[in-house]
């Protein structure tokens, strides 16, 4: 607690951050509608991807594919759920919008034009269309104000640090590509703040060695394991990018003057979920719930989860990983819950409240 409130006043500066987190909310705002931005990958697509391919993923994946953790949040905000951008049937995007698309990492590739950056020009377009339906009471009737008040958060990176090490599965060379993707999140974060975006919400990414898809298509050699049974090399990718993008939320916070940047530990939440897994009622969290080929990992490329070869395990809410990439309900409700409670947020404060903050 100590260090976390030395570094508050560093990174706030300790007057700031008392008038603008804690005295403002005060000033009676009951009334504010809570508004959230989401850019990101799969781990906060609510169906975007296939939205835009118009592609259907086979049972057993189905509903359960995307339930993601933002879902979740915006239930613990008592907001709708968050409507995919691409979504262009019963969408409702009074709350906010979900730019996230599954694949997308900060760079536009063949497969996947969905980059951070993309998704940024997306919310510009959003924004004005919005300021050109507004009047006609049309759109998502979002107005200034909350739009300066919006909680923008960002969820992008491990399609990044995967495909580099899916590429050259060497330290060195995920740690030489960081700076480069780093600096593409700075400039779509800046992007966002140059239309008026003011609190960002980021999370850095999770530990992907202790994904059973990256332990059944990546482990060559037993003795590349940690001690959790996680592929090392890819945790510590994580772990380096993670360190950079804590950096750069600290940059962003001086060179952005007026942004709030909260930093959330999502690495931390996750390898809990593998290092304690008894402690949430799961068991053998390194083995996907709906796959092909039992244990140790239940995952066997082209069998996996929505081909006709795979199948679902008898109760998910024992199991962490879902397909092997995604996590499950249960863990998702986990995940949610410690985001909301703040202690994983660094300055500390829980998203509703982040949320339900009013800027002056
Ligand atoms: C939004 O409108 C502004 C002002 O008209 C314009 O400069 C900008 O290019 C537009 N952005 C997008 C993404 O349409
Ligand atoms: C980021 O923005 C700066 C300034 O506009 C630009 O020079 C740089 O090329 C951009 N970096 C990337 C990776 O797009
Ligand atoms: C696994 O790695 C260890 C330590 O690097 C090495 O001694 C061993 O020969 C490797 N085993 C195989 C099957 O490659």
């Amino acid at each position: 607690m100590r260090d976390q409130h030395a570094r508050l006043r560093v990174l706030f500066g300790f007057q700031l951050y008392l008038s603008m987190l804690v005295i403002l909310p005060a000033l009676g705002l009951a009334h504010s509608n809570c508004v959230l931005f989401n850019f990101g990958d799969s781990n906060s697509d609510p169906g975007a991807l296939m939205t835009a391919l118009g592609l259907y993923l086979g049972p057993p994946s189905g509903q359960q594919f995307f339930h993601r953790p933002t879902g979740r949040f915006c239930q613990n905000l008592k907001m709708d759920l968050l409507s995919a951008y691409l979504e262009s049937s019963g969408s409702d995007f009074s709350h906010g919008v979900n730019f996230a698309v599954a694949g997308a990492s900060t760079e536009v590739s063949l497969y996947n034009p969905f980059s951070i950056s993309t998704q940024a020009g997306q919310f510009g377009h959003f924004q004005n269309r919005t300021r050109e339906l507004r009047g006609r009471g049309k759109g998502s009737m979002i107005n200034e104000k909350e739009f300066r008040n919006a909680v923008y958060s960002i969820d992008i990176g491990q399609n990044d640090v995967n495909l580099a090490l899916v590429a050259n599965s060497r330290y060195q060379v995920v740690v030489n590509k960081i700076p480069i993707i780093l600096e593409r999140i700075e400039n779509s974060t800046k992007a966002l703040y140059k239309l008026g975006a003011r609190k960002f919400w980021i999370y850095n990414t999770g530990p992907l060695g202790c994904l059973p898809q990256t332990l059944a298509l990546r482990k060559k050699n037993d003795s590349e394991l940690d001690e959790l049974g996680c592929l090392a090399l890819y945790n510590n990718g994580a772990k380096a990018f993670n360190d950079g993008l804590s950096n750069l939320c600290d940059k962003l916070r001086t060179e952005l003057k007026e942004a709030l940047v909260v930093h959330v530990d999502m690495y931390a939440i996750k390898y809990d979920l593998f290092a304690n897994p008894g402690r949430y009622g799961f068991e053998n969290p390194l083995m996907a719930c709906c796959g092909n080929g039992g244990p140790p990992y239940n995952y066997v490329d082209k069998k996996t989860c929505g081909e006709p070869t795979a199948t679902a395990c008898a109760d998910p809410s024992h199991s962490v990983s879902w397909d092997g990439v995604h996590y499950t309900e249960a863990a998702n409700a986990v995940i949610a819950s410690k985001i909301m409670s703040g202690e994983y947020s660094r300055p500390s404060i829980n998203l509703k409240n982040f949320c339900k903050e009013v800027l002056v």
